[in-house]
């Protein structure tokens, strides 16, 4: 592991030339340190294990053994983008593993928030470490840890409740982020070829839908959530708020209310909408997205995801509200 401090000379990587001599740099380093053998990585789709593949297969090709688990709770065609990024366009060494049903049954009737965050870090590790034991002569684990993971003992990762591998699967770690900042990530991330998609994503928590899905988790209910997220996804994008609103997306209560459509009562679920701005997800304030966007997105949701026939949007700063309702 060895030093966790940035060094003082370390310049702040904000162009494409910094980024690139950086890319050089962690190559020829990952080079000396692997060899010719093999890494694990357990590859999200999210910002930070996307650039650590792609710097690993940069520097050591096929060597690096991607495994993306999908595990029912990532966003619409998150799983399909990190097959065809990884795979397809850069012929990583890549093992999808599909773990929905697996998680979405040790999830049924769960309905305690820590206690469903608990369900899904321990099934991911238990599945990682599956695939691990079927890969022969793995050395290293590459990670996506960053500079704010070592420095902030209480940062947002510290809401992962994942525990580690067992001691006969301690690998030795190859941590090519570890003194850079999100902003560093992006900037190496463009600089690597990865798509904006990818390298400008919002924050996605770890238990991903999960906690978005509200109470027990219900297939038809999750469904909910990953629809009207797509639809509020592409809102923003069209009307100029995606990479400007800090974090976006939709909760699902465990409850349904009355409603009428066509001529007929109907008994459905209700969508809410959330928007946040923040500077360290400490505290945050509620975007103020126009009324009219509000109401077209309603609309949509209302028509195109079945099963909701109400749409709220959450007013609630942080304090006194989480940004997330889980
Ligand atoms: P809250 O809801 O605590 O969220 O105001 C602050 C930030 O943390 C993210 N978050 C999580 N991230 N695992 C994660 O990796 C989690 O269990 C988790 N819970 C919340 C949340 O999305 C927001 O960005």
């Amino acid at each position: 592991m060895g030093n966790n401090t940035r060094p003082d000379s370390m310049e702040r990587i904000t162009t494409k030339e910094l980024a690139d001599a950086f890319i050089a740099e962690q190559v020829a380093e990952i080079q000396a340190q692997v060899g010719g053998r093999k890494v694990l990585l357990a590859l999200s789709g999210g910002v930070d294990s996307s650039v650590v593949a792609a710097l690993l297969i940069k520097a050591i090709g096929k060597q690096l053994v991607c495994v993306h688990v999908n595990h029912g709770l990532l966003r619409k065609g998150e799983p399909e983008q990190v097959v065809e990024v990884f795979r397809d366009q850069m012929d990583a060494n890549l093992i999808y593993v599909d773990a929905v049903d697996r998680f979405l049954d040790k999830l049924a009737d769960v309905a305690e928030p820590e206690k469903k965050r608990k369900i899904i870090g321990a099934e991911f590790i238990r599945v990682f470490e599956e695939e691990a034991r079927k890969q022969e002569g793995i050395e290293f684990l590459a990670q996506g840890t960053i500079y704010p993971d070592i420095i902030e003992s209480d940062g947002v990762k510290a809401h992962h409740n994942v525990g580690g591998l067992p001691e006969d699967l301690k690998f030795e770690l190859v941590e090519p982020l570890k003194f850079l900042y999100k902003d560093e990530v992006r900037v190496v991330g463009k600089a690597l070829g990865l798509p904006d998609g990818m390298v400008y994503r919002q924050p996605f928590p770890g238990p991903g839908l999960g906690v978005r899905c509200l109470g027990a988790i219900t297939r038809e209910r999750l469904e909910i959530v990953r629809e009207s997220d797509a639809i509020l996804r592409e809102e923003f994008a069209k009307n100029g708020l995606e990479g400007k609103v800090w974090q976006y997306f939709t909760a699902v209560p465990d409850f349904r209310s009355v409603g009428v459509a066509d001529g007929a009562r109907t008994f459905a679920y209700p969508v809410i909408l959330r928007a946040v701005n923040t500077v360290d997800a400490m505290t945050a304030t509620v975007e103020n997205v126009p009324f009219e966007l509000l109401e077209h997105i309603t609309e949509r949701i209302t028509h195109e995801v079945p099963g909701v026939n109400r749409v709220l949007y959450d007013l609630t700063p942080k304090p006194c509200g989480t940004i997330e309702w889980e």
